[in-house]
């Protein structure tokens, strides 16, 4: 068996391998995505946009999303912008805790070429590729008009803004105020910058209460939490409920804002929009290079007792289509796993068959070729045997030749001899007898 005759199937298994792998293997051209969501901090607002990025994974099968949460630390929101970069992300969302703080990290996944969304609040710095949150001024706006609705125009504010130097605060606070301007009866009697937490509209309002006694008709919260917060502190320092109360997030469950205005707990709630499905279809338009705009501002709407129960059916709606689609996911999941296993399975047992036929193959190529070498020997051998044994015949010719001629010989040489007594014994006659 030459080389050639040895390689030529293991040529055709190799092509053959590669065919295979490529057909088990195939299916799949979904281009992988890895998106970072660096969020400052931890809260359910965060949580609910979170579901819905997951919900919008389910359409998007090659995206992976790593998600990081700062906890109010600019300092470690900036490190894990860093580490997301160095790890390697196709794509940066991110909601940064202050204005300026995080621009240099961000602003380095952008001189990177990594697409920057700017989801919620902003850096202060151009270099994003878009820009997706609520219009925070107008939201400001619409909760001062309805304050001003609610007191007619005449009554005592006290605001507690959001975290200062977040981009939120300080357009919700400029919306508020600029609007409640136009309301000469409306004052503000108390204002503090919180960090969003409850903890913190809460102590705020113990501050405020310590030199202001006047009365208080109305507080807005930079958000529900410090809304409520401030609320505690009024009626806990025996200053009795506050007539108007309005917050900003609106959120759909128990414990939360629409609840607690449909309880009767907050007057009001902005609602301060998440919209993941939205937030993931700008992410792959631009990594996808298709048509985007770079600035997208959701729509917010107020939530108040006439319309809390409504719309907490309708999220209850969206929740359980929610929980139905994530089944789903689950389900087309497993079955996927289960097609992914048994093509695996079936390559292998190709593999496997095909291994086999081609040694088989190979066996019985060599057992062939033996054979013939065989018989081909065999013959030899034969045709060997003939000719030692016309050798044998031919040497035993040409002994018996050799013994004859020997015998003459020396048959020859017996007569010589007796032929030289002969002449000797004439010789000797020859002198008896007289000349
Ligand atoms: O950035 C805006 C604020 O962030 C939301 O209103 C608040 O609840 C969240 O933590």
């Amino acid at each position: 068996m030459n080389t050639h005759t040895i390689l030529r199937p293991i040529f055709l298994l190799a092509t053959f391998i590669v065919a295979l792998l490529t057909i088990v293997g195939c299916g799949d051209d979904t281009r992988h995505y890895v998106i970072g969501v660096s969020q400052c901090s931890e809260d359910s607002w965060r949580s609910k946009l979170h579901d819905e990025l997951d919900i919008a994974t389910y359409f998007n099968e090659g995206v992976t999303l790593r998600y990081a949460s700062a906890d109010d630390d600019p300092n470690l929101q900036e490190n894990q912008i860093n580490e997301m970069i160095d790890a390697g992300i196709d794509l940066l969302i991110v909601s940064p805790q202050q204005m300026g703080e995080l621009s240099s990290a961000v602003d380095r996944a952008f001189d990177k070429g990594i697409p920057v969304i700017l989801f919620d609040r902003k850096t202060g710095s151009n270099k994003y590729t878009a820009f997706m949150g609520a219009d925070n001024y107008e939201i400001g706006r619409m909760c001062a008009e309805y304050v001003a609705e609610q007191l007619h125009g005449q009554g005592c504010v006290v605001e507690i803004g959001g975290l200062k130097s977040s981009s939120p605060a300080i357009d919700r606070t400029r919306g508020f105020r600029e609007t409640l301007a136009k309301y000469p009866g409306l004052k503000i009697v108390g204002f503090g910058n919180g960090d969003w937490k409850e903890a913190s509209g809460k102590r705020i309002m113990e501050d405020i209460l310590k030199t202001y006694n006047g009365p208080i008709d109305c507080i807005f919260g930079g958000n529900d939490r410090m809304a409520l917060g401030a609320k505690k502190a009024l009626l806990e320092g025996g200053r009795g409920d506050c007539p108007i109360v309005v917050g900003i997030d609106a959120l759909p469950a128990e414990g939360l804002g629409i609840c607690q205005v449909r309880d009767g707990e907050l007057t009001a709630s902005a609602i301060y929009p998440t919209h993941g499905d939205e937030l993931m279809t700008l992410a792959l338009n631009i990594l996808e290079k298709r048509p985007y705009q770079r600035e997208n501002l959701m729509v917010s709407s107020l939530v108040t007792a006439a319309n809390a129960r409504v719309l907490l059916l309708q999220y209850e709606e969206v929740v359980r289509q929610g929980n139905y689609l994530r089944r789903m996911h689950e389900r087309i999941d497993k079955t996927l796993h289960t097609i992914v296993l048994q093509r695996t399975i079936i390559g292998a047992f190709i593999l496997l068959v095909t291994f086999i036929a081609i040694v088989s193959i190979l066996f019985v190529r060599a057992y062939r070729q033996k054979h013939q070498l065989n018989t081909e020997l065999r013959d030899k051998n034969q045709l060997l045997a003939t000719q030692r044994d016309e050798l044998q015949r031919q040497r035993d010719t040409l002994q018996e030749q050799h013994d004859q001629i020997c015998e003459q010989r020396d048959l020859m040489e017996s007569q010589r001899d007796e032929l030289a007594v002969q002449r000797d014994e004439l010789q000797k006659l020859a002198h008896l007898t007289p000349a």
